[in-house]
């Protein structure tokens, strides 16, 4: 299937900067597969988190919940996580009920360490269920809307490998970069490898656009952020079209969601992405000027606002669109960050109508 086969196809055209016809922005949410629907608990029961992404059944079930739910989206994510590249390279990770993902033997001695990380990964072996999985949802979406799938970002993972968790201080992490500058890129170009090779191959499974979560951009100092993160991000932007192109494939646009990192917005319009995630520390406003036409912005309403009842929605709703009407169209509406497990399924879908109606009377004027 290609691109044109798509029915709805608004974010797509969007993402490109094709804007003509557009009469409200192209709305999806960053977690929409997840614990605060009802549909998702239910599915998953007592399954373990990393057992349910590796059955395409359950995976692409609960990928399509929040398309069946809502017919206001414009895209489906496909259902995993970041961490199973980690995974790839040989680490074990746990997704801890309540705690969130723990790694029993996180990398700490760059000496020792990164000796345990496969070479070569080979993707299709090790991540093959994530592109089965895409198969079956591209199968149950018939074309209705199209398909994301994404990778953690090498500074990210990197970060996830070494703090062996979330974290607080990332102490551990800005021990290599600080005291190991040369092993941190040898392990972050190791990454990269990986994540080009999942992308391209969640492209040739059926993904229609990608996106790479730099969830921890954030935690470092703008100069820091250009040697750890930004080339890699780079990297990513640069090499997967040219993978698509020698398979005959079209290349697919490309979002880049560095969380925190309003101090890179420049650099981020120059990084190779076709759009670029905001989280909600980002004055709309601003970022439009910034971005000066160059990229679609995508986001980025506080996703704490769905706590606040229906008039704080609706007023969120219509500050962020009046924010990024300077945006001529380039504009994706999402949360800032994911959604969160207790906001109730209505109150998401209240937002969403608020985007269609309130994005008319921006978009019309
Ligand atoms: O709907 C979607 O967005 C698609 C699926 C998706 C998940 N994780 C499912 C998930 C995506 C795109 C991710 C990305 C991801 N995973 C990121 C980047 C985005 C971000 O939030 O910054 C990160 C940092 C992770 C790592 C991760 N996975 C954490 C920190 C957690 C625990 C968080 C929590 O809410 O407890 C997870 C688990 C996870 N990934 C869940 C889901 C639906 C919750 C698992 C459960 O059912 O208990």
């Amino acid at each position: 299937m290609t691109s044109t086969d798509i029915k709805n196809d608004r974010l797509l055209r969007v993402a490109k900067g094709q804007v003509e016809g557009i009469e409200y922005p192209p709305m999806w949410v960053m977690r929409q597969a997840g614990r605060y629907l009802p549909e998702y608990n239910a599915t998953k029961g007592d399954n373990d988190f990393f057992a349910v992404c590796r059955n395409k059944e359950l995976a692409s079930t609960i990928t399509m919940q929040p398309i069946e739910r809502y017919d206001l989206i414009d895209a489906a994510i496909i259902f995993s996580d970041i961490l199973v590249v980690p995974q790839a390279l040989g680490m074990t990770v746990e997704m801890i009920e309540k705690r969130g993902p723990s790694f029993p033997q996180p990398l700490r001695d760059p000496k020792v360490d990164l000796a345990r990380l496969s070479k070569n990964v080979d993707v299709v072996a090790e991540l093959g269920y994530v592109f089965d999985a895409i198969k079956e949802t591209k199968k149950k979406l018939g074309g209705k809307v199209p398909l994301y799938g994404f990778v953690g970002a090498p500074w990210t993972l990197m970060s996830y490998m070494i703090e062996g968790g979330g974290s607080k201080m990332f102490t551990e992490c800005k021990k290599w970069i600080f005291q190991y500058p040369e092993e941190s890129k040898e392990l972050l170009q190791m990454v990269t490898d990986v994540c080009i090779d999942f992308l391209e191959q969640q492209v040739v499974a059926g993904a229609d656009i990608v996106q790479v979560f730099d969830s921890w951009a954030g935690e470092l100092a703008p100069h820091d952020f250009r040697e750890f993160s930004l080339p890699y991000l780079r990297q990513i932007s640069a090499e997967l079209p040219k993978r698509l192109a020698a398979r005959g494939l079209e290349k697919v646009p490309m979002t880049v969601f560095a969380k925190g990192a309003w101090y890179a917005l420049e650099d981020l319009c120059e990084s190779g992405y076709d759009v670029v995630g905001l989280d909600w520390t980002f004055d709309p406003a601003e970022a439009v000027k910034i971005a000066r036409g160059r990229v679609t912005l995508q986001g980025n309403l506080d996703p704490n606002t769905l706590y606040g009842g229906r008039d704080a929605i609706k007023k969120g709703v219509e500050r962020m669109l009046k924010g990024f009407a300077g945006a001529k169209g380039r504009h994706i509406v999402n949360l800032g960050h994911g959604i969160t497990p207790g906001v109730n399924p209505d109150d998401l879908a209240y937002f969403f109508e608020q985007v269609e109606k309130i994005g008319r009377e921006v978009y019309g004027q």
